[in-house]
């Protein structure tokens, strides 16, 4: 909660001069011709203004960024020298003029949205397409940036090929030459590139039954020949083929202490560390809402804690921020930016953080815009707006807060 020593800095006036729901992202009148440039400058004339700021818990002198006393300054979150990451689509490089020098600007670490999800990279058995992929890599290779490989082994976007396999022989003989080949491809084509991989992604799932939910394995191909040894060979196969790859286990709804598939995921992953299989790290997906829930952030830090004292390392995957519950006023703004803040900070307070990656770059690219923000049969007008950037890719309110983390300035 935005609980206490909030500096308001004219925060009547803005609102009386009708700062209401996306007015934040707009460009004062006489900036339009801005919007050809590319770049970090291309920013600057669309800054919001600051309406609050906050003191830093580690030094209460400092304050948070204020937007206008460093728009004329390139700041960008991959100057802070965190390793900063975000999901970025290909066709979108090539389409979009402002998000490619954005993401070059700002981040310095790329997920692929979908690019290497084994629909995309073996659509039909044992033939391979890297096209897509391969460009985002290049992409971040000429940008100085390294890539998290996603995903090896999951459930969902996976070929009909995949899905209709039957019998282990077959399940681990496509599994193998699956992750055989893509480890294999960037290990020897982009050498040092890739430095992490998604090797399974969301094997639990909770079902729910009259005493509250119990973790149990999620229905998979994998799952359903091989048991739950699919994880450990699936993690064996990728170390064999890159030993310096850094390999995780990625889910969502894990991400605090307690409850059901949070307590399955720490036994599941401390069992594979204690069997000594070889996995580095455990990745947080991070989807999550602008309150201090789901888990809040002192619950996290202590969830990274527990990871980090079975030596492991820790990255938030995928964090976006929706703000379809409470709006994008100027109070879902300033949550958002918090929530940012917060959940950053606990990650990148602990030694074990390796990075923080963001699900998109813009509000108008989020996955989340696929759905809305329609709850049962109603849908709202508000959108989900989770990023750092507006939809013309100016900074939010979000953006300060996440750079404020960077910078080790947690609000109080
Ligand atoms: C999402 C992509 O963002 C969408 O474009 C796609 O349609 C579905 O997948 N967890 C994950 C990601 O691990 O791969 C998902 O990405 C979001 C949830």
């Amino acid at each position: 909660m935005m609980r206490s020593r909030l500096w308001v800095m004219g925060l009547a006036a803005s609102m009386s001069g009708g700062l209401g729901c996306g007015d934040e992202d707009r460009a004062p009148a006489g900036s339009e011709s801005s919007g050809a440039q590319t770049g970090v400058e291309s920013l600057q004339p669309e800054e919001p203004a600051q309406l609050i700021s906050y003191e830093c818990r580690q030094d209460p002198a400092r304050k948070s960024t204020p937007p206008g006393a460093v728009a004329s300054e390139a700041q960008s979150f991959r100057e802070t020298g965190r390793t900063v990451g975000a999901a970025v689509a290909a066709w979108r490089l090539a389409e979009d003029e402002q998000y490619g020098p954005t993401i070059a600007a700002q981040f310095n670490q790329l997920t692929a949205e979908n690019e290497m999800k084994w629909e995309s990279i073996e659509p039909e058995p044992g033939v391979f397409d890297f096209t897509a992929a391969d460009a985002l890599v290049t992409f971040a290779q000429q940008n100085g940036m390294k890539v998290r490989g996603h995903t090896l082994v999951w459930h969902s976007q996976l070929p009909t090929w995949v899905d209709e396999l039957t019998g282990a022989d077959a399940v681990r003989a496509a599994l193998t030459n699956h992750i055989q080949t893509v480890v294999a491809h960037y290990r020897d084509n982009f050498p040092g590139v890739v430095v992490a991989w998604d090797v399974v992604n969301e094997a639990l799932n909770v079902q729910q039954g009259p005493m509250g939910g119990t973790a149990i394995f999620r229905d998979s191909v994998f799952y359903r020949e091989l048991g739950e040894g699919f994880i450990a060979e699936a993690f064996q196969i990728a170390s064999a083929t890159d030993p310096d790859a850094l390999l995780f286990y990625n889910d969502f709804g894990v991400e605090g202490v307690n409850g059901a598939k949070s307590t399955g995921t720490f036994d599941m992953v401390s069992g594979l560390v204690a069997a000594g299989v070889p996995i580095h790290g455990m990745g947080f997906q991070m989807h999550t809402g602008p309150l201090d829930q789901g888990p809040g952030a002192a619950d996290f830090a202590a969830n990274i804690a527990r990871y980090a004292g079975l030596g492991l390392q820790v990255e938030i995957t995928e964090m976006d921020v929706s703000l379809c519950a409470i709006g994008g006023n100027v109070l879902g703004q300033e949550l958002q930016r918090y929530r940012y803040n917060r959940i950053l900070t606990a990650c990148l307070e602990s030694p074990a953080c390796r990075s923080v990656t963001l699900w998109g770059v813009g509000d108008a690219n989020s996955w989340l815009n696929d759905n809305g923000c329609t709850q049962g049969m109603i849908t709202l007008e508000t959108q989900p707006a989770p990023l750092a950037f507006g939809d013309t890719y100016a900074r939010k309110p979000a953006w300060w807060g996440i750079y404020d983390a960077l910078t080790g300035c947690e609000y109080q």
